[in-house]
C-alpha cells in the first residue's frame, strides 16, 4: 500500500505534501503554515488557469519588458514610494517623470508643471477632477456664487471612471450619449451642456470602446469662445490614458495637449503605452494654479514636511522607477520606433480584415494601434460566438455592444501591443478565418447582448474564475 508522506518541514516532495491533496478554504484564514515551496508551486500552478497575457489582446496593459526593466523592479520592490524622506532619491525620479510628461505633452513651462504618479489613469483622472471640483467652488465662493450643484460634461466614450468620480463626489453627470453612427461627441453637443456649474469637460485620446478620438481642438476652441462670451473658464481634462504615449510620437503635430489653451490636466497611462508592467499612470497639471493649493497635505512624521496629493499613502516605488527607466532606455526614438510598429501591425490586420468583406472596421482612420470590427451581413451567428471559439486556440479577444445610443453595434476589438508580432497577427487571421467558416456552417443558436461571451460579462467572468479555481464550493 502507498502511505501519504508525513507533513513537516521540509518533508517530502512538494507534490506528496497536503496543499496539494487538500481543499484550500478561502473562507477560513490558515491555522498552520506551509512550506514556502510548497505555498508557491500551489499558486503557480493555479494561476495557470488563467488566459496567456501576451495573448489577451483584451488588454491594453504592458506584458512584456526588458530584463533590465524586470531587474530594477525586482531592486525596487521594498521601497515605499510614500517615505519620501528616507527615499529621496526615488521621490525625485517620480518628479522627473512628471516634468519629462509635461515637456511631451508641450507644456509652455515644463518646470512649472505639477503633478503625481499613480496607481493607474483612474486615480489619475479623480485627482485631476477633484482638483477643477475645487477650483470650481473656490472661484465661485471668492465671488459669492452658490457652490451646491457643480456638473462635469463628457461623452459616453469615456471610461467608467468618469462615472465613478461623478457618483464617488457628487458631482451632477452630464453624459452625452453616443449617435447610432458616431462614437464620439462634437463640440455643439458639448457646448449645449456646459454652464456656470461646470467644473470641467472631458475629452478623450484614444476612446476604450473603438479607440477613437474626440475632437480635442474643436472643443478647446468653443470652450475659448464661451470664455469670451460668457466668463466661464472650464477647464479641460484630456483622457490619454492610452492615446498619450501614441499620439506624440505618432502624430507630433496634432494639437491635443497643453498647446491647447483649456487644457488645464492630462492623465495618461504608463502601464499602457507608456510601456510599463501594472500599478502607474500619471496626472500632469499645466501648472500650480491649476492644483489647489488646500487639496494638497503635508504630513511631517516620516521626517520633514512632504506634500501629497494622492489617494493612497503607502505605495510600491517599483512601477514609478521602471516608468523612468522606459523614458531613459527608449527616449522619443525608442518609442516612436515601438509605435511605428504597433501601427503598421495594426494597420495590416485592419486591411486584411477588411479585405475578406466579412467585417466592416470601426476606426479605419487608426489613431491607434486598437482594431475595432464587426460581422457585415448576417453569417448565422454572432461576435459573441467568434470570440468564444477564439479562446479555443488562446486568444482572448472580446466582444461586446457599444452604449447608448449605440447599443446596436456588437463588435469586437484588439489591442495591439509592443509584443503582438506581424506573424502572430497572420496566425490570429487565419484562426479567425477557420473559426468563421466552421461556424458558418455549424450555425449556432442565437446569442444576443443579453447572453455575452464570457470574458466579457465581469459577473459571470468573475463566477467562472472562482469555478474554476475551485476556490467556491
Ligand atoms: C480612456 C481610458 N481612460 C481611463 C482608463 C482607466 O485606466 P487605468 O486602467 O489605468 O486605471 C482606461 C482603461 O482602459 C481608458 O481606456
Amino acid at each position: 500500500m502507498v502511505s501519504q508522506a508525513p507533513d513537516g518541514p521540509g518533508i517530502g516532495p512538494i507534490h506528496g505534501r497536503k496543499g496539494f491533496r487538500e481543499h484550500i478554504d478561502q473562507f477560513q484564514f490558515p491555522a498552520d503554515s506551509m512550506e514556502a515551496d510548497e505555498a508557491y508551486e500551489l499558486l503557480r500552478t493555479a494561476l495557470m488557469l488563467d488566459g496567456r497575457e501576451t495573448l489577451n489582446l483584451a488588454s491594453f496593459v504592458t506584458t512584456w519588458m526588458e530584463p533590465q526593466a524586470e531587474a530594477l523592479i525586482h531592486d525596487t520592490l521594498r521601497k515605499n514610494h510614500i517615505d519620501h524622506e528616507e527615499y529621496p532619491a526615488a521621490a525625485l525620479v517620480e518628479e522627473g517623470c512628471v516634468h519629462m510628461l509635461g515637456e511631451l505633452f508641450n507644456a509652455p513651462d515644463p518646470k512649472a508643471v505639477v503633478g503625481v504618479g499613480t496607481i493607474g489613469s483612474s486615480e489619475a483622472i479623480m485627482l485631476g477632477l477633484l482638483a477643477h471640483k475645487r477650483a470650481w467652488r473656490n472661484r465661485r465662493e471668492a465671488a459669492g456664487l452658490p457652490t451646491d450643484r457643480p456638473n462635469v460634461v463628457y461623452g459616453a466614450e469615456t471610461h467608467v471612471v468618469w462615472d465613478k468620480f461623478a457618483n464617488y463626489f457628487d458631482v451632477e453627470m452630464r453624459k452625452i450619449p453616443m449617435q447610432p453612427d458616431r462614437y464620439v461627441v462634437n463640440a455643439d453637443e458639448v457646448e449645449a451642456q456646459v454652464d456656470e456649474n461646470t467644473i470641467a469637460v472631458g475629452a478623450v485620446l484614444g476612446t476604450t470602446h473603438i479607440g477613437e478620438s474626440d475632437p480635442i481642438e474643436e472643443i478647446n476652441a468653443m470652450l475659448v469662445r464661451v470664455k469670451q462670451e460668457r466668463g466661464w473658464d472650464i477647464p479641460l481634462h484630456v483622457d490619454g490614458a492610452s492615446g498619450g504615449f501614441i499620439a506624440p510620437f505618432a502624430e507630433p503635430d496634432r494639437e491635443w495637449d497643453f498647446r491647447l489653451e483649456q487644457v488645464a490636466s492630462i492623465n495618461v497611462s504608463g502601464h499602457k503605452y507608456g510601456l510599463v508592467y501594472p500599478g502607474v499612470g500619471w496626472l500632469v497639471f499645466r501648472d500650480a494654479a491649476k492644483l489647489p493649493e488646500d487639496l494638497v497635505f503635508s504630513v511631517n512624521y516620516l521626517g520633514g514636511a512632504q506634500p501629497t496629493y494622492t489617494f493612497n499613502f503607502s505605495r510600491g516605488s517599483a512601477m514609478i522607477q521602471a516608468q523612468m527607466y522606459t523614458f531613459l532606455r527608449l527616449g522619443r526614438a525608442g518609442y516612436g520606433s515601438i509605435v511605428a510598429n504597433m501601427l503598421a501591425n495594426a494597420r495590416h490586420l485592419n486591411e486584411s480584415l477588411a479585405a475578406t468583406g466579412r467585417y466592416e472596421i470601426l476606426n479605419p482612420g487608426l489613431a491607434e494601434p486598437v482594431v475595432t470590427f464587426r460581422l457585415t451581413g448576417d453569417p448565422g451567428f454572432d461576435v459573441y460566438h467568434l470570440s468564444a471559439r477564439l479562446r479555443e486556440n488562446g486568444w482572448i479577444v472580446p466582444a461586446y455592444s457599444l452604449p447608448p445610443n449605440a447599443e446596436a453595434v456588437h463588435l469586437m476589438r484588439v489591442v495591439v501591443r509592443l509584443d503582438l508580432s506581424r506573424q502572430m497577427i497572420d496566425i490570429l487571421l487565419r484562426d479567425l478565418d477557420k473559426a468563421y467558416d466552421e461556424l458558418a456552417a455549424e450555425k449556432p443558436p442565437t446569442r444576443t447582448a443579453s447572453k455575452p461571451d464570457l470574458w466579457t460579462a465581469p459577473e459571470k467572468y468573475a463566477a467562472h474564475a472562482k469555478a474554476r479555481t475551485g476556490l467556491v464550493r
